[in-house]
This record gives C-alpha cells, sequence and structure tokens, in this order.
C-alpha cells in the first residue's frame, strides 16, 4: 500500500489509514484523549475514545512523551474544526510505540533564542520553522522554475576561490595545500566568464562574509542567486530582479498559505508586490532621508536606520540607482554623465527588511578595470583569468545577487534572518 501523509489526508476521508510520525502534543479529557501527530508534511489531531479503542489502547496514550515516535492507525474522519480539516479516529491497538522519547528540552513553553539556536538540531521540528523552512524551499523552486524558463542556464561556480569579489575584510582564508584560497564572497566573476560560453547564466548556493558584526540580518554563510546577462544593461538587469521577484512572491503566495498562516504574515502586503517597482537614483535617496530627518551625506551608504526609513516610504520593494562610485565594488561601471556615480542598482524591500538584491552593470573596458583593480588594491596577477574577459570580444553586462536568507525573512515577515536557514552561521555561531 502507498504511504499516507498528512498533507494528503484528504484523499482518505472514511478510510482507515496508518500515519507515522512523532507526537508533537496531546491533551486528554474525560474519557477522550487528542494526541497531535505530525510526520513532517503536516500536524493532525488523532482521537482516542475510550469507549471505541478499548482500554489498553487508551491507557497507552498516558505513556507517550513529547516526541515519541509512532505509527498510528485509524479512519480519516472531515471535521471542520479540526487544523486541516481532519481528523484520525484511532481504532483499537491503533498506537505502535516505536520509542518513548526521553525528556524532550523543547517544550511548548517561551524559550529563549540562545537556547533555541544550541538546540537547532530539534528546534528544525516545530511548527514556525517548520513553516519558514518549507517557505525557503518553495523560495529556491521558483528561482529556479523562473530563471530555467527564461532562457538561464545554471552554471555552478567554485567555492574555494582566490579572487576577493566584494572587498577584502570579510573573506575567509583557507589553507589549500599550503597556498591560502578563500571561501568564495560571491560567483559573480566566474558569471561573467560564463556569459561568454552561455549567454546568460546563473548560479546558485552557499557564499561567505566573515561578517564581524552581530545583527539581525548578517550571516557568515548565506545562500545568493547570482544571475548574469549578457548584452545587458542597468535597466535591463532591474527588469530581470523585478520579475523574478515578483515571480517568487506570486509563487508562495498559491503554494504556501498554510505556512504563511503559521507565521500570521499579512498577506496583502505580499499581494501589494506587483510591477512596476519604484526606482529612485541615490541623489533623491539621499533627498529623502534629509527631508524625513535624518543626517546623511552624499558619499555614505545606508545603515540599516537609512534603509528602514526609504522602506518606509513605499509599499512594495523599489531600487536605489547610482550610488558613489566611492562604496561600490571594483567591477561596477561608471555613469557615462557622472562618472562619480556607479551603474549600480540594490533592491530594498519595505518594511525594514533592507536590501535584498545588489547589482550592477560590469565595467567591460580592460584599462579601466585595470585602474579600479589597483585602486582597490586588489593583486592583479589572480584577476589575470578576469581580464581576459576584457581582453577577448568584450561586451556590455549585468547581473545580480539576491540573498536568500534576506528574501525569505521579508516574505515570511520575520524579525531574524537566522531562521530561515536550516543551521545558520553567525559570528559566535558554527554548532549545531
Ligand atoms: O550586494 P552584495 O554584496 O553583491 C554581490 O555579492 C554581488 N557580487 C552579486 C552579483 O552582482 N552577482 O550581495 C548580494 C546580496 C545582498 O543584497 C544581500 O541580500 C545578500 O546578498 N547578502 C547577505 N545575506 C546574508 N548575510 C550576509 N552577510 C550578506 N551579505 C550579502
Ligand atoms: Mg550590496
Amino acid at each position: 500500500m502507498d504511504r499516507v501523509y498528512i498533507n494528503s489526508i484528504g484523499t482518505h476521508a472514511g478510510t482507515e489509514v496508518t500515519l507515522r510520525g512523532w507526537l508533537y502534543n496531546k491533551r486528554s479529557s474525560g474519557k477522550i484523549q487528542f494526541l497531535l501527530l505530525r510526520d513532517g508534511t503536516g500536524i493532525i489531531q488523532c482521537v482516542v475514545k475510550q469507549a471505541d479503542a478499548g482500554d489498553e489502547t487508551f491507557d497507552l496514550c498516558d505513556s507517550l512523551t513529547q516526541e515519541t515516535s509512532l505509527t498510528v492507525t485509524g479512519t480519516v474522519r472531515v471535521d471542520g474544526r479540526a487544523q486541516g480539516g481532519h481528523e484520525l479516529v484511532v481504532s483499537g491497538g491503533g498506537i505502535e510505540v516505536i520509542q518513548i522519547a526521553q525528556d524532550y528540552p523543547i517544550t511548548p513553553k517561551e524559550h529563549g533564542a540562545a537556547f533555541l539556536l544550541d538546540h537547532r538540531h530539534l528546534w528544525i521540528r516545530s511548527k514556525r520553522q517548520w513553516a519558514i523552512l518549507r517557505i525557503r524551499a518553495r523560495v529556491i523552486r521558483a528561482i529556479r522554475d523562473w530563471l530555467d524558463s527564461n532562457g538561464f542556464l545554471n552554471v555552478d561556480t567554485p567555492v574555494f576561490t582566490p579572487n576577493a569579489v566584494e572587498g577584502t575584510t570579510t573573506l575567509f582564508p583557507v589553507d589549500y595545500f599550503g597556498d591560502t584560497v578563500y571561501l568564495t564572497q560571491s560567483g559573480q566573476l566566474y558569471n561573467e566568464a560564463n556569459i561568454m560560453a552561455f549567454s546568460k547564466v546563473y548560479c546558485f548556493g552557499p557564499t561567505f562574509r566573515a561578517e564581524k558584526s552581530k545583527t539581525r540580518r548578517h550571516l557568515t554563510e548565506f545562500w545568493m542567486v547570482e544571475p548574469e546577462m549578457a548584452f545587458y544593461d542597468l535597466d535591463q538587469n532591474m527588469e530581470v530582479i523585478e520579475g523574478l521577484t515578483c515571480a517568487i512572491v506570486s509563487d508562495v503566495l498559491n503554494d504556501c498559505r498554510e505556512e504563511l498562516e503559521v507565521l500570521e504574515r499579512d498577506i496583502t502586503k505580499l499581494e501589494a508586490v506587483q510591477s512596476p517597482f519604484p526606482r529612485i537614483h541615490y541623489d533623491e535617496a539621499v533627498k529623502r532621508l534629509n527631508d524625513a530627518g535624518r543626517e546623511f551625506e552624499w558619499g555614505c551608504d545606508f545603515g540599516a536606520p537609512d534603509e528602514t526609513e526609504l522602506g518606509s516610504q513605499f509599499d512594495r520593494p523599489f531600487f536605489v540607482t547610482h550610488f558613489p562610485s566611492q562604496i561600490k565594488a571594483f567591477y561596477m561601471s561608471r555613469d557615462p554623465e557622472r562618472p562619480e556615480c556607479a551603474l549600480a542598482c540594490d533592491l530594498i524591500a519595505p518594511d525594514g527588511y533592507g536590501e535584498l538584491v545588489g547589482g550592477s552593470q560590469r565595467e567591460d573596458d580592460l584599462d579601466e578595470l585595470l585602474v579600479r583593480i589597483g585602486e582597490h588594491e586588489l593583486s592583479p596577477e589572480v584577476f589575470e583569468w578576469y581580464l581576459d574577459l576584457r581582453k577577448y570580444g568584450t561586451i556590455p553586462h549585468a547581473g545580480f545577487g539576491m540573498g536568500l536568507e534576506r528574501t525569505v525573512t521579508w516574505i515570511c515577515g520575520i524579525e531574524h534572518l537566522r531562521e530561515t536557514i536550516p543551521y545558520p552561521r553567525m559570528l559566535h555561531r558554527v554548532r549545531p
């Protein structure tokens, strides 16, 4: 017989099924025991009536502790009041214990963040974490679906690399048989090589930054999807970012209603995520910040409070473009009319979620690029292969990186990035 899972229990209404899972919680009222069983796909209430199931099965319920592993056999009953619309009426002899769990450390009471993070390997079993990590998986699928069906080829980039991409202060050095290499900060430079072979590409994987600050928006290991396109300019880059972002939100709205409900996410905010996204020049962003009473000088980078202020002025994600080149990476091309500005765009989320995407048109001229590499005090030898791309058929091109955990945090409407990755790595945390 096919296995039955809770998330498809509706197709078995009126029949007897066996579910395999763990005891999430239980309560009793006189001659009835209610067991909340979870099987990884959902939670269902199992009803054990002493009169129907018999004394032995009924009494067995008393010994079941939280997270006991067990199988439960019973008849699926439609019940509009029950979570998921169904409950399981347990048959006599319908409970088989696999293991009575020892004292489970995470009880339904409130626990502190440090305690929960120490027990992350267990914490992921709880309903809220279940909802968040399922949304993460749906976002990953949405990203791949959209890119794969819009002419992008997935070309993987290496994790060990000799190159700094996003500055030299957040590198993780690794001893590579006596040579020093780094864990990748971004696959972008390789993407730029890959577009010359495949036109539109993306890489999607873990990236690493030795972020020494403790914030709710930074991880040291985070996932990034990085599309790169040959013969694209800044505006066309923003069109791709917008299309991808709208597709992600729409897929989650279509497929993750239950998860969003668990998180009590305000759906109307996600429904507002429609094209077009506002695009504001950095000059205008500075003016908006000053008008809002914030002290902010042209030439500075946004801090979290600046992004929050700007984000409060929009109901959907918006772009800030043409940042001062001095605060941006070496590879960004300059605005020919205002060389002090880079052809860059950040996508910033409303409601204080900050930067989701960083992107730009790339510097495609060999001599300009050499100057930038010098200005940023990067060693030209390790960039030789990258400079080849400007020697052999250079072209205008653009791309971006979308932070997966930032995007999931915003979509889930939660406080902290650390809950959106199964095993978060942060300044003081690499365990479990
Ligand atoms: O703006 P960033 O640094 O851009 C790049 O790495 C480019 N090379 C990408 C490209 O053009 N191919 O990072 C891109 C995004 C940010 O907008 C943010 O969402 C996320 O990556 N990000 C982080 N997420 C979690 N923790 C961190 N420490 C992050 N640093 C960046
Ligand atoms: Mg950035």
